[in-house]
C-alpha cells in the first residue's frame, strides 16, 4: 500500500475515492462512539472517521488507544461531511475519510509538551522545545519556516547562477587567523600542539579563489565564532557569501539589490524599491546613534553643541569647551518613564563610560500647567531653553534625554536608549511598526580602522582586508584616523544583514596595513597571513565582495527577532545543543590520541 494523497488535498470532487493517508495523529475525538481522528502529514490536516460499525472491534479498539503524534497509515473512502459539521479552517474541511482499514506505523508516548495546540505550543518554554526540537519542528510556524529557508536558498542560487557565479566549497578545517572573533580550535593528532581552526568566514579563500581566476564565487557557507551569544548570534551560522574581481561598489551594490529583490518576491511576494538609500556611518551615528538604523521611527538625534557652548550647566558646557558635543532625543509620550527606567538608560550611558544621563519630563504639575520636571533645568539660561524647544518641538508628555560626551561616545549612548525606549512605547501601544514595511539602506564611508586605547594600537573596523578610499591611501601613514574604507554594510529596520568591502589587491599595501597599523609582527604576518602576501605577488585581481547572514535573512522574512526560529538544530545562549546534549566529554583515550591533558575540576568519562 502506498499513500494516494496528502492531508492537503481531498475535496468534494473526490467523495466516493478510495485514498490511502499516512501522517500523525493530530487530534482524537469521541462523539458518540464514532472516532474522529485529525491526520497530520507535512501538507496539511485531513479528518478521518473510525465507526464501530463498520469496523472490527480490534481495529477500533486499537485506533481508540492511539496516543497523539503516534504514526499511522489508513485507507477509506472520501465522503462529503455533512452539512454544520464543515470546518472552513482548513482545507479538507469539506470532506472526511471514512476509515476501512488502519496500519500502526508506530505508537507515540505521552508527549513531553502538546503540539497540536498552537495556543499551548507558543509558551512552551524554549528550552523545553530545543531538548525535543523534533517534536517543535511539527509546529506549522517552524515548518514554514524551514520551508521558507529552502525557498530562499534556492532562490539565491539560481540568482546567483543567473549572474554568472560559480559556487565553489572551501574547507572548514582551516588555520588560525586574527581575523576578530575567538576561534573554535580543532587539535591535530598527527602533530602534537598544532591546530586546525573553524573559519570564521570563508574571507581569505574567497579572495585567494580571485587570484585563482575563478572571478565571480559565492557560497551558501557555514561559519563558526566563538563568541557571546544573542537572539541574532550563533556559534556556527550561515552566510551568502560572495566575492567577484574587476568590479567596484557599485557592482556590489547592485548584485545585492538584485538578489534581495529577487528573494523578498519568492518569499512574501513583496516588490521592493531599489536603489537602496545610501548614508554615511557619520550621517547613521549622527541622526541613530548606531551603525544599523532603524528608520521605520523617528526619535532621531538632534544636535545641541552649539547651543551649549559656554554653558553655565558644567556638564555640558565642560564637554563642549573640551571638544564633545551635546545631543539630545525626544521620546514622545515617555513622561511617565518609571524611576526604574530612568536607571535602565543612566546604566546604558554608564557602560559608555559617560557620568550620567541628563533628562527632563515635560508634564503637567499641580496647578494644571506644563512644567519641564528635571533636576537640571534651573542651571538652564532662557536661550538654551529656547533652543531645546525648537530643535525637540516639545510638547506635554515628552521626554527629553541628552547626553554629553565626545562624539562617538554621545551618538552611540543615545541610539541605544532611543531603541529602549522605542521597545517601551511599542509595549504601551503608542508606537506600532508595520510588520510589512522593510527599510534597506546601505551604511558607506566607514572608517578604515578604530582606535583601541587599552592595547594602545589599531584596529580594522571590517576586517583587515578592506581597502582604503584610494584617496585615503596617502593618509594611512599620516593620519590613520581620517582614512575611509571601501567597506559597506547592508541594513534593514535595525538588522546588519551583511557587509562587505573592496580588499587590498597590492601585497606592500597589505602588508603596511598589517605592520604598521595593526601592529602584528613581521613574523607573524608571515605566519598568518604569509601565503596570502605570496599569493598576491603573482596577478592578484582587485576584487571585492560581500557575506549577507542568511539565518538573519530568514528571521526578517519570517518576522521572527530570533535567529533560533529559521535554525532547525540550533544552540542556545550558552551555546549547548540541549538535544544531543552537546558539547560533551570524552573518554581519555581520545585525549590522549590528541596529546591533551584536561586540568579542570572535571574528569573526562571513563
Ligand atoms: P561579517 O563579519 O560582517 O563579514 O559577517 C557578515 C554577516 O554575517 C552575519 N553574522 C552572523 N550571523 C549569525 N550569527 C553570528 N555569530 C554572526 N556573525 C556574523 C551578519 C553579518 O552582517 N568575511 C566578511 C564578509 C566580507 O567582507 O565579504 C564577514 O564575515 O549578518
Ligand atoms: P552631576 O553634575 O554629575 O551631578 O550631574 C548633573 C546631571 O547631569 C545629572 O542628572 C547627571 O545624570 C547628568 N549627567 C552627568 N554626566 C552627563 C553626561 N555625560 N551627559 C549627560 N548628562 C550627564
Amino acid at each position: 500500500m502506498k499513500r494516494t494523497h496528502h492531508c492537503n488535498e481531498l475535496r468534494p470532487s473526490d467523495a466516493g475515492r478510495s485514498v490511502i493517508l499516512t501522517g500523525w495523529v493530530h487530534s482524537r475525538r469521541d462523539l458518540g462512539g464514532v472516532l474522529f481522528i485529525d491526520l497530520r502529514d507535512r501538507e496539511g490536516r485531513t479528518q478521518t472517521v473510525f465507526d464501530p460499525s463498520d469496523l472490527s472491534t480490534v481495529v477500533f479498539e486499537s485506533a481508540a488507544r492511539l496516543h497523539s503524534e503516534s504514526v499511522i497509515e489508513v485507507a477509506g473512502k472520501v465522503r462529503v461531511r455533512p452539512e454544520g459539521t464543515r470546518n472552513s479552517k482548513i482545507a479538507t474541511g469539506d470532506v472526511e475519510v471514512h476509515v476501512e482499514s488502519i496500519l500502526i506505523l508506530n505508537h507515540a508516548e505521552v508527549l513531553p509538551f502538546q503540539v497540536d495546540d498552537p495556543e499551548v505550543a507558543n509558551k512552551v518554554n524554549e528550552e523545553l522545545r530545543l531538548q525535543y526540537r523534533y517534536l517543535d519542528l511539527r509546529r506549522p510556524e517552524m515548518l514554514r519556516n524551514l520551508r521558507l529557508r529552502s525557498k530562499v536558498a534556492i532562490a539565491t542560487r539560481s540568482y546567483m547562477d543567473e549572474q554568472g557565479f560559480l559556487e565553489v566549497e572551501t574547507p572548514t578545517l582551516f588555520k588560525s587567523t586574527p581575523e576578530g572573533a575567538r576561534e573554535f580550535l580543532v587539535p591535530n593528532r598527527r602533530d602534537p600542539g598544532t591546530f586546525y581552526a573553524l573559519p570564521q568566514s570563508p574571507q581569505q579563500f574567497k579572495q585567494i579563489l580571485m587570484v585563482g581566476g575563478i572571478e565571480r564565487y559565492f557560497q551558501i557557507a557555514r561559519c563558526y565564532r566563538d563568541e557571546d551569544l544573542r537572539a541574532d548570534r550563533q556559534p556556527e551560522f550561515t552566510q551568502v557569501d560572495i566575492e567577484m574581481s574587476f568590479i567596484d561598489r557599485e557592482d556590489i551594490y547592485a548584485l545585492i539589490e538584485g538578489l534581495l529583490k529577487k528573494v523578498w518576491k519568492t518569499a512574501l511576494n513583496v516588490e521592493i524599491p531599489t536603489p537602496f538609500k545610501r548614508i554615511s556611518f557619520e550621517e547613521a551615528l549622527n541622526r541613530w546613534g548606531i551603525d544599523k538604523p532603524d528608520s521605520r521611527f523617528g526619535m532621531e538625534l538632534v544636535d545641541f553643541t552649539e547651543d551649549f557652548k559656554g554653558s553655565k550647566f558644567g556638564v555640558f558646557g565642560n564637554t563642549v569647551a573640551g571638544g564633545g558635543v551635546v545631543k539630545g532625543i525626544n521620546a514622545k509620550g515617555l513622561a511617565g518613564a518609571t524611576q526604574g527606567q530612568i536607571e535602565t538608560m543612566t546604566e546604558y550611558a554608564k557602560s559608555f563610560g559617560a557620568k550620567g544621563l541628563a533628562f527632563i519630563k515635560v508634564e503637567k504639575n499641580a496647578t494644571g500647567s506644563v512644567e519641564w520636571k528635571s533636576p537640571i533645568v534651573k542651571f538652564f539660561s532662557d536661550v538654551e531653553k529656547a533652543a531645546l524647544t525648537a530643535k525637540l518641538a516639545i510638547e506635554e508628555g515628552d521626554l527629553l534625554l541628552f547626553a554629553a560626551d565626545q562624539w562617538l561616545n554621545a551618538c552611540e549612548i543615545l541610539g541605544k536608549i532611543r531603541l529602549y525606549c522605542a521597545d517601551v512605547l511599542k509595549g504601551q501601544g503608542k508606537l506600532t511598526l508595520d510588520p510589512a514595511q522593510f527599510n534597506f539602506m546601505w551604511v558607506i564611508e566607514f572608517p578604515l580602522l578604530g582606535f583601541d586605547r587599552e592595547l594602545n594600537r589599531w584596529y580594522s573596523s571590517h576586517h583587515p582586508f578592506t581597502a582604503p578610499v584610494a584617496d585615503d591611501i596617502p593618509l594611512l601613514k599620516s593620519d590613520p584616523k581620517k582614512v575611509r574604507g571601501q567597506h559597506y554594510d547592508i541594513v534593514v529596520n535595525g538588522v546588519e544583514l551583511g557587509g562587505g568591502s573592496i580588499r587590498i589587491h597590492q601585497p606592500d599595501v597589505q602588508k603596511t596595513l598589517f605592520e604598521e597599523l595593526l601592529q602584528i609582527s613581521p613574523a607573524e604576518t608571515q605566519l598568518r597571513f604569509g601565503y596570502m602576501l605570496e599569493a598576491f605577488k603573482y596577478g592578484a585581481p582587485p576584487h571585492g565582495g560581500i557575506a549577507l547572514g542568511f539565518d538573519r535573512l530568514c528571521a526578517i522574512l519570517c518576522g521572527t527577532t530570533s535567529i533560533r526560529d529559521v535554525i532547525a538544530f540550533p544552540k542556545t545562549a550558552k551555546g549547548v545543543c540541549l538535544m544531543t546534549d552537546s558539547p560533551s566529554q570524552v573518554t581519555p583515550r581520545q585525549l590522549r590520541d590528541l596529546h591533551i591533558e584536561v586540568k579542570a575540576a572535571v574528569k573526562p568519562v571513563a
